[in-house]
């Protein structure tokens, strides 16, 4: 990140078979005119272009004749709210009664050659038997069902079956601690819990239903916990009357429940995301406006045809899953896969194997997994991908060099690549390369997609700064069809987060630049989110769950870059008075953090020291990355310190947790 990636000035052009070959489909896009002539009518004309997009792309129950209401500044848009739509129709039904034959799910389990394909067909039968089973649990439209649960088929047909009541998901990641599912289900009230008695994740079993075990008593909003059998030889616990098998009760429904048909306004999903303060947000996505930008961004940015196999090798517990697992490919039509595995199980070909022998046409990953696959060596990347056209790369900046090797070695130079930029709140990619089209520069998310005006803000003076061969951060000035609405509970707190930075626009919270050719470079937040593998964490939220010990006075938190997870979580500590650091201290300290949020928001390194504090009180977190960059000599002013000699002792802690950790 310190690199100036701009400076990369490589541009490619994508492969011109993409438009040529008679093996593959003519893509969505013709040619970048194509894409500025779209962009440009997106902008100027937002009603006419997504009123248009809206009608070819989903099935409308009743069409509406209003296209967008409100604004972005009063956090009150609206989009084709005088139109009736049927979610789950869109994404099952439609292709089940057109091509019934045609795959929707290729599951991938843990396991290699275990999983099974799904039709449409087989799909709408299995989601119907399961809305059939949660009306009879008293799941009623608008009410919210938590889904805690890997990745796995069930997991898909329960998200499918709650839409298809007009009731509400809101899926917990499975690595989330009971505390975490404790106040994400009491925050939104959630009637029901959908879960599994164990994931199985790179060879390791991994308990989940004990975990919603302790966080029920605490659930006062819960009826019932649903329980899927993934390892029918493990003897897992029942509670009589609470829990109950999902194979006693989903045979005993019909294979058709109507889908429900709600206005588009009308929630979809909650999804969680923690920001920089606070308890983690409820974003709110609406069902019209967040299913066209899924399927208008697989379309023009993957250029996922209904005859594709899309690839997401993500989770749906994040926005990622959602989008371009579920949603985004259902709504187009085409098969997606459901990987139930890591990269590096059995070993770290895993991903190719799955291309070759799904003939997957697009593949999309995060950087972290790229880093990964790249050390460990091209001799594992085998197998044949020649059915892949479009890659795709999401969740942190990709450094030019692993853009490179994801070209070069996975993509052999056949395929286009896409840097998607896009956020939990977004919905769906707001910033990329449209595959088969834009020119790459390696390092650069490229251009914004459809209806996205993006801007850059001076920091300082709050302006949007026009032109080009500018720095700042990023923000967008109109409203467009996936935003999030609001915040569960919270309207407030969406308008304070998103709107108040900067009045007018949307604040993404990331810094960016945009050269000369108006490529976007994204620069990483600016705010106090820290991105660990693509999980993004609050550091507000790891120093509260260190504060819950007893031993600790203080803390501060901060992301520092890494080489594989692209950044690590570090965690200042100062203890209370006559408190002495010890092996043991830090290991419960570690746990505090694993038990309140998860075991992947775990700090990497304890650093036990003094905190640099302002007079005010206010930490410099800026101070404490220095130290632990090494860049001492980079400090700067520290006269506003209310002890300035502390970072001396901060300098000595620091070298201190290094030596111990060699
Ligand atoms: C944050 C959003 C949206 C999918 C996964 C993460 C960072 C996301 C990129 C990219 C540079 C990226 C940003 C953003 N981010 N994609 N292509 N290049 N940074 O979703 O958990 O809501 O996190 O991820 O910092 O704000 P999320």
């Amino acid at each position: 990140m310190t690199q100036h990636a701009a400076d990369y000035s490589v541009v490619l052009e994508p492969p011109a078979r993409l438009h040529k070959d008679a093996s593959v489909p003519k893509p969505n896009l013709s040619s970048m005119e194509e894409y500025k002539s779209m962009y440009e009518q997106s902008i100027r004309d937002p009603t006419t272009f997504w009123g248009n997009m809206a009608r070819e792309m989903i099935h409308w129950q009743k069409p509406f004749e209003t296209v967008k209401q409100g604004s972005i500044e009063n956090a009150d848009a609206a989009w084709f709210t005088d139109g009736l739509i049927s979610p789950c129709y869109n994404l099952v039904d439609r292709h089940a009664i057109e091509r019934p034959n045609d795959i929707a799910l290729i599951y991938e389990a843990d396991e290699l050659n275990e999983g099974r394909y799904i039709t449409y067909r087989q799909l709408l039968a299995d989601v119907s038997q399961f809305a059939g089973a949660l009306a009879a649990l008293g799941v009623t439209k608008g009410d919210r069902v938590a889904i805690y649960m890997p990745m796995i088929p069930e997991t898909v047909i329960a998200m499918l079956a709650v839409i298809r009541l007009g009731a509400i998901h809101s899926i917990i990641f499975a690595g989330f601690s009971a505390e975490s599912v404790t106040d994400r289900i009491n925050d939104s009230t959630c009637k029901l819990i959908i879960t599994c008695d164990e994931s199985h994740r790179g060879g390791k079993r991994i308990p989940l239903k004990s975990v919603i075990n302790r966080a029920f008593p605490n659930c006062p909003s819960l009826t019932n916990v649903l329980v899927f059998q993934r390892s029918p030889e493990a003897s897992t616990a029942m509670e009589e009357g609470r829990d109950i098998w999902w194979h006693d009760i989903v045979p005993k429904f019909p294979k058709y429940y109507p889908p429900a048909v709600v206005n588009p306004e009308h929630p979809l999903f909650l999804l969680y995301t923690s920001g920089s303060t606070g308890k983690p947000k409820g974003v709110v996505h609406t069902t019209g406006g967040y299913l066209l930008g899924a399927a208008a961004t697989c379309k023009y940015i993957f250029d996922l045809h209904p005859t594709d196999r899309m690839g997401c090798a993500g989770d749906v517990g994040w926005i990622t899953g959602h989008t371009y697992i579920v949603y985004g490919p259902l709504m187009i039509g085409s098969a997606t896969l459901i990987f139930e595995g890591t990269p590096a199980y059995p070993d770290y070909s895993r991903y190719w194997s799955i291309v070759e022998r799904h003939k997957l046409t697009q593949w999309y990953i995060a950087p972290t997994a790229i880093r990964l696959l790249q050390r460990a060596g091209d001799d594992y990347v085998k197998y044949d991908r020649s059915s892949l056209r479009v890659l795709g790369s999401v969740g942190e900046p990709i450094a030019p060099e692993s853009f490179m090797w994801y070209y070069n070695v996975v993509g052999q130079g056949r395929c286009a690549v896409a840097d998607t930029y896009w956020q939990t709140e977004t919905g769906s990619h707001i910033v990329s390369s449209m595959g088969p089209v834009t020119p790459m520069k390696p390092g650069s998310a490229t251009l914004p997609f459809f209806g996205i005006d993006a801007v850059i803000i001076d920091p300082i003076s709050g302006q949007i700064i026009e032109g080009n061969g500018v720095e700042g951060v990023l923000a967008v000035r109109n409203s467009w069809p996936s935003a999030a609405r609001t915040v569960w509970k919270g309207h407030d707190r969406f308008i304070d987060t998103y709107l108040k930075p900067y009045p007018g626009v949307y604040f993404t919270g990331d810094g960016a630049y945009r050269d000369k050719d108006g490529y976007i470079w994204i620069r990483g937040r600016v705010d106090d989110v820290v991105n660990i593998s693509g999980h993004r964490l609050s550091t507000a939220e790891i120093e509260a769950a260190l504060l819950s010990h007893d031993s600790v006075a203080e803390s501060a938190v901060v992301g520092i870059p890494d080489e594989l997870t692209g950044q690590a979580v570090n965690a200042f500590i100062l203890l209370k008075p006559n408190v002495v650091a010890n092996a043991d201290l830090e290991k419960q300290l570690i746990m505090s953090v694993r038990s309140t949020i998860g075991p992947f928001a775990a700090p990497r390194k304890l650093i036990f020291s003094d905190l640099p504090k302002t007079r005010s009180g206010k930490i410099m977190r800026r101070i404490l990355r220095k130290i632990l960059a090494g860049e001492t000599d980079q400090i700067g002013d520290v006269s506003t310190l209310a002890e300035p000699k502390v970072v001396e002792h901060i300098i000595h802690a620091v070298h201190h947790a290094h030596e111990k950790n060699a």
